[in-house]
């Protein structure tokens, strides 16, 4: 019988890094990376391009759904916050996570997920719980330079009020909402560097993975 894979989780609220560092983690052990947010953006683009029923968007995903090239935009995450309130778009996701986290692709020894509800809902057994978080000025920084990088003109209080607006979305969902497990381990990367950030969480995921 083959070991049951070790799943990283990380949460927390809008740009606090989440992606960077899953990234360079998935990296440094090997493990297949999934990143959920792109689920719930992908549902929030299909139903802003398409209307219809989140919830059907959410159960016929497909990977073209999944390519769309809008998927990174500021309206797209803000349409991505709305339907992820709505438990049955929640449920029809839930399923692939927990598959991914149980089966990870590639035949890898370890997952690597991140969102806003691994540690406390789609995988509460992760053997380490990360919640990375900043503060909203850092944050909206770091998202701010991302959109102008890109070409796109939001004013930098524009991102900072969009920001705020999503999390506290996300954190007032009566389903699943933005929160740190109990047994998670908070990183604050507001004075961080990413190089940084990436050496806090590792060294909390390999003295986690020691235990
Ligand atoms: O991580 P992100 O900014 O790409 O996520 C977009 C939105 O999707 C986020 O505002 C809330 C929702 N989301 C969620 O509810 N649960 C997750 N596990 C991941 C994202």
């Amino acid at each position: 019988m083959t070991a049951s894979p070790i799943v990283i989780a990380i949460d927390g609220p809008v740009a606090a890094g989440k992606g960077t560092l899953a990234r360079q983690l998935a990296a440094r052990y090997d493990y297949a990376y999934l990143d959920t947010g792109s689920l719930y953006r992908a549902v929030g683009s299909k139903v802003l391009r398409e209307g219809g029923d989140p919830a059907a968007a959410a159960a016929g995903l497909t990977e073209s759904d999944l390519a769309a090239g809008d998927l990174r935009s500021e309206a797209v995450g803000l349409a991505a916050s709305k339907v992820a309130a709505l438990p049955e778009v929640r449920a029809a996701l839930l399923d692939y996570q927990r598959r991914f986290a149980a089966h990870p692709p590639g035949g890898k020894r370890g997952a690597v997920l991140d969102g806003r509800d691994i540690g406390t809902v789609v995988c509460p057994d992760a053997a380490v719980k990360l919640f990375v978080t900043a503060s909203d000025e850092v944050r909206a920084r770091r998202r701010h330079k991302e959109l102008m990088e890109k070409g796109d003109t939001a004013s930098f209080e524009q991102v900072l009020a969009d920001l705020r607006r999503r999390d506290e979305q996300d954190r007032a969902r009566a389903t699943a909402p933005l929160k740190p497990a109990e047994d998670a381990h908070l990183l604050d990367t507001s004075d961080l560097a990413i190089e940084a950030a990436v050496a806090a969480a590792a060294e909390i995921v390999a003295a986690a993975l020691k235990r």
